[in-house]
């Protein structure tokens, strides 16, 4: 028997799944390339398709999953069969048109769901009715299989939107977390995402079912590309336009403390303890505060009820060394750099509501009762430990002062605490050949008494409070991932005091030389850093009912937050308010490799104000590359290409443009607006953009939504590009008034712009609002887009709002932070992991990089082509062409070769 599989044919999903669950042996299963001729009677190349051992081939996805079902004695009942005719006929012809518009046309949401939501329903329905956990019954069947994959390259990543599809979501999830989905998935997409589909679906013909629109409307080849607008949504976005900015509620004055009040939505966000040891990366600065700031500062634009605490991490043995290493007091270690995460913050524009730390004697109170109520409830208990002890040091070593070989995987380089491999959390004991991170030598096993969590007696809690949030709230899908397989994996006791003296001490007298662990002792840090802010801190924390918690972090951070903490707030059972929302990032890397403080590579946060690249740049770039999903990387090549084209190109031009035109041809005031049809579906399409903006944004889905902001940036270059109001200004008095009409429009998308960029970029935010002297403090962004600088209204002056960066600076930059000259001196930090190496100085854009840009162009070329052919609708036209020539932009730029960038005194360019 053998399977072949393409990895491009969204098809071959289900095939893996079922191969998987059959336990189909690896050198069973082959790739083939999608032009492959495998089935070799078959006019047109089909994958996947199944070699059975008689030499006959099935070459219906369907029809193999059957088989695999078949060969596990499962035959199909009738109602099997029913949604396995119900799925070929009724689900896959939809689903690969909304895989079309969400893969290769990047549309999101309801704009994806909406072509499939009657068929959602039906099945959400079918699910809800018989309150069975799969499609036909208690087991899974090779139906759930079956729809399973063929849904799963589209909600996978939207699955946020299913919100009222209780039942669907459930198994969907269910199904997503069995095993043999899991590896299908991971065969497939190689952590990838559906765009491993996207060639595989262009070159597919497009089904051509009946969309809902007016009748008047030929549904013709290509139309599927088009948003088609309709007369509601013209009349809805003129009328909003037309309400203006008067109908607007002002934003409530925020007053210290910020508690929570009746009848609002409350919000209560954190972001992760930062280590006061050390300086945070870039890396560390977007995992947690910079998220959680864009969140923050989003809320208080919805004028929602918002605190935003954080604070830094100060107790455990990583400080205990540094002080060691500096020669200082661990207070002064602590005061030291608590200073420096501070300044880093403000210089990044972090706006917590408060920033404090964990080395407070409200710490120690709320940190001892949380203990206490534990200890009451019987939820500790006692045992002998051997621990390892460093004979040379003199000193119990903690947990992530070892390092060895993982008892699980073998990976070598674990550490006491947790291997980087596997994930698993490590009792450091158990670590195969461990050695002393300090000096190398091999330690000692000592026993001492210490206390434990008893996680396993608190299981069952905490399933159902987990089960619970993750249904209701918006978990990142690493999160939702992580929390599952440990509680799969059942709990075990941990022990949470330590032989140390940097940190909460325990209260108990056997213990009275022990602190409490840091893992255990920093999470208390949230409520004690609140405490700090205002003696009302338990409105906050004791109060599930009115406060939705949302929390920011990297992902390994994950397990203390959805698991152990949880439990530790359960347990103590003082109607704490536990996390709603976990929002967890993957890692960003450093060019091709880590951040490395040790080898000098990477640029760490107290440094970025040196490279002369302001905040709001660095933030953006952060930003628009934010680990969602996957791991990402910082570039400084690709920081210039997107300072170049998205800023400068895209939204400073066009804002540039906007205002110098009001200023220009209509003495600095908004001229009269007539609007036409084209203008009215212009307000339409930037009403989707910010649509799909707070959708995203209220899903904390903080990538994409920044994206809506360049895409209605980009829908204002092309709308003066097509208007030319510089040459019509010139003209007759009617002609006149049409650049004047095309100026207001613009002029007041980009004060739109202002509003939805304050959360990316604050100062940039405000650079806008001054220079049109948009209004300010006024809750903009749930209404609609409004015309806010109404006829007559005086903008203030004029001037560009970024500027370009250019080669050579960009390449001194990677100099200097790239690594290539080690300094000398500093001893390695055992915090920081070991980068791979990375190469020194200046380097030629990665060629396949190149190439494959190249291949992006001559694609765009081509449908650009195909567009035009079609009469296809001139705002689309445009847009595609004007992606055309951006990407030919950054190819040029990649090759190295110079580009006229515009002028950004405002002068007209072509
Ligand atoms: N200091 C930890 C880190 O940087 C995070 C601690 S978060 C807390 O990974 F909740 F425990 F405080
Ligand atoms: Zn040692």
């Amino acid at each position: 028997m053998k399977l072949f599989v393409s990895c491009g044919s969204p098809q071959c999903l289900k095939v893996l799944a079922a191969a998987e669950r059959a336990g189909l042996r690896r050198e069973e299963l082959q790739e083939a390339g999608p032009e492959d001729p495998v089935v070799p009677f078959l006019t047109t190349p089909r994958l996947p398709a199944l070699q059975l051992d008689s030499g006959n081939f099935l070459f219906s996805a369907n029809a193999i999953c059957q088989f695999f079902f078949l060969s596990l004695g499962e035959e199909p009942s009738d109602s099997t069969n029913q949604w396995l005719e119900w799925e070929v006929t009724q689900l896959q012809p939809v689903v690969v048109v909304a895989l079309y518009h969400h893969v290769v046309q990047g549309k999101k949401g309801e704009e994806v769901l909406g072509t499939i939501r009657k068929q959602l329903t039906y099945i959400d329905d079918s699910l809800a009715e018989d309150g069975k956990p799969y499609l036909t019954g208690d087991r899974e069947s090779v139906a759930d299989v079956v729809l399973w994959g063929t849904l799963y390259p589209l909600i996978s990543d939207s699955s946020c939107f299913l919100e009222e599809l209780k039942s669907l979501q459930r198994w969907f999830q269910q199904m997503n977390f069995s095993e043999p989905c899991v590896k299908a998935v991971e065969f497939m997409l190689k952590g990838k995402g559906c765009q491993v589909f996207k060639s595989h679906l262009q070159k597919q013909p497009l089904p051509v079912i009946a969309l809902e629109k007016p009748a008047s409307n030929e549904p013709e080849e290509g139309e599927l590309a088009e948003r088609i607008i309709s007369e509601e949504e013209i009349m809805a976005a003129v009328e909003t336009w037309t309400r203006g900015a008067a109908a607007c509620p002002k934003l409530h004055q925020r007053q210290h403390p910020i508690l929570p009040l009746d009848n609002e939505k409350n919000i209560l966000i954190t972001s992760a303890l930062p280590y006061v040891n050390n300086v945070p990366h870039l890396g560390n600065i977007i995992g947690s505060v910079l998220s959680a700031d864009v969140f923050a500062r989003y809320c208080r634009l919805r004028d929602w009820n918002t605190l935003f605490v954080c604070g830094t991490d100060e107790y455990g043995t990583a400080t205990e060394t540094k002080a060691m290493e500096e020669n200082l007091t661990p207070q002064e270690i602590c005061d030291k750099y608590n200073v420096i995460h501070t300044n880093i913050y403000k210089w990044f524009q972090i706006s917590f509501d408060y920033f404090g730390r964990t080395t407070t004697t409200h710490q120690t109170t709320i940190a001892q009762d949380i203990f206490r109520r534990l200890l009451d409830r019987g939820f500790l208990l006692t045992d002998t430990v051997e621990q390892l002890r460093c004979e040379r040091c003199q000193r119990f070593l903690a947990d992530r002062f070892v390092e060895g070989i993982c008892p699980f995987c073998s990976y070598e380089e674990a550490r006491g605490d947790q291997c980087d491999k596997c994930g698993k959390l490590i009792n450091a004991v158990e670590l195969k050949k461990p050695q002393c991170k300090i000096c190398k030598a091999s330690p000692v096993v000592k026993s001492s008494k210490h206390l434990f969590l008893d996680l396993p007696k608190l299981e069952e809690r905490l399933e159902k409070w987990l089960d619970q949030s993750l249904a209701c709230g918006d978990w990142t899908s690493n999160a939702r991932l992580i929390s599952r397989s440990w509680l799969r994996d059942g709990l075990k006791p941990r022990c949470i005091t330590r032989d140390l003296k940097w940190g909460t001490p325990v209260p108990l007298e056997d213990f009275k030389d022990k602190v409490f662990y840091v893992w255990f002792d920093a999470p208390i840090g949230y409520l004690s850093i609140t405490a700090s802010y205002t003696d009302q801190w338990e409105k906050w924390w004791k109060n599930p009912q009115q406060v939705q918690l949302y929390q920011f972090m990297a992902k390994d951070n994950v397990p203390f937050h959805s698991v152990v903490f949880p439990c530790t707030q359960l347990g103590a059972e003082d109607n704490y308010t536990l996390v709603n929302h976990l929002i967890s990032t993957e890692y960003l890397n450093y060019e091709d490799g880590k951040f490395s403080k040790s080898r000098g590579v990477g640029v760490f946060g107290d440094m970025a104000k040196d490279t002369g690249i302001s905040a709001d740049i660095w933030r953006f770039y952060l930003l628009f590359v934010r680990p969602e999903g996957q791991d990402s990387a910082f570039s400084w090549n690709d920081l210039m290409l997107k300072n170049n084209s998205e800023l400068l190109n895209n939204l400073g031009n066009f804002v540039n443009r906007a205002g110098m035109f009001v200023h220009k041809y209509f003495d600095g005031c908004v001229p009269e607006m007539e609007l036409n049809r084209e203008d009215k579906k212009l307000l339409v399409h930037v009403t989707l953009e910010l649509h799909q903006y707070n959708q995203l944004l209220e899903k904390v889905r903080i990538r994409d939504a920044l994206r809506c902001i360049l895409n209605i940036s980009r829908l204002g270059n092309q709308y003066i590009q097509i208007n030319e109001p510089w040459k019509w200004v010139k003209g007759s008095q009617e002609d006149r008034k049409r650049a004047g009409t095309v100026t207001g429009v613009a002029v007041n998308i980009a004060s739109l712009l202002a509003v939805m960029l304050h959360p990316y970029m604050p100062s940039i935010s405000v650079a806008i609002q001054e220079q049109l002297q948009a209004p300010r403090d006024l809750n903009l962004l749930a209404g609609g887009f409004m015309c806010t600088l109404p006829t007559g209204h005086k903008i203030g002056t004029v001037s560009p709002l970024f500027q370009k960066l250019e080669a050579e600076q960009i390449e001194a930059l990677r100099k200097r932070f790239g690594g290539g000259q080690l300094k000398t001196g500093p001893k390695p930090e055992v915090e920081v992991k070991a980068a791979a190496p990375v190469g020194d100085g200046a380097r030629p854009a990665d060629p396949q990089k190149v190439k494959e840009l190249a291949a992006e162009v001559m694609k765009q070329g081509n449908h650009v082509r195909e567009l035009k052919a079609k009469k296809a609708e001139k705002l689309l036209l445009d847009a595609e062409v004007s992606k055309l020539l951006e990407l030919k932009k950054q190819l040029s730029l990649m090759e190295g070769k110079i580009i006229d960038t515009p002028s950004q005194k405002g002068k007209k360019r072509k």
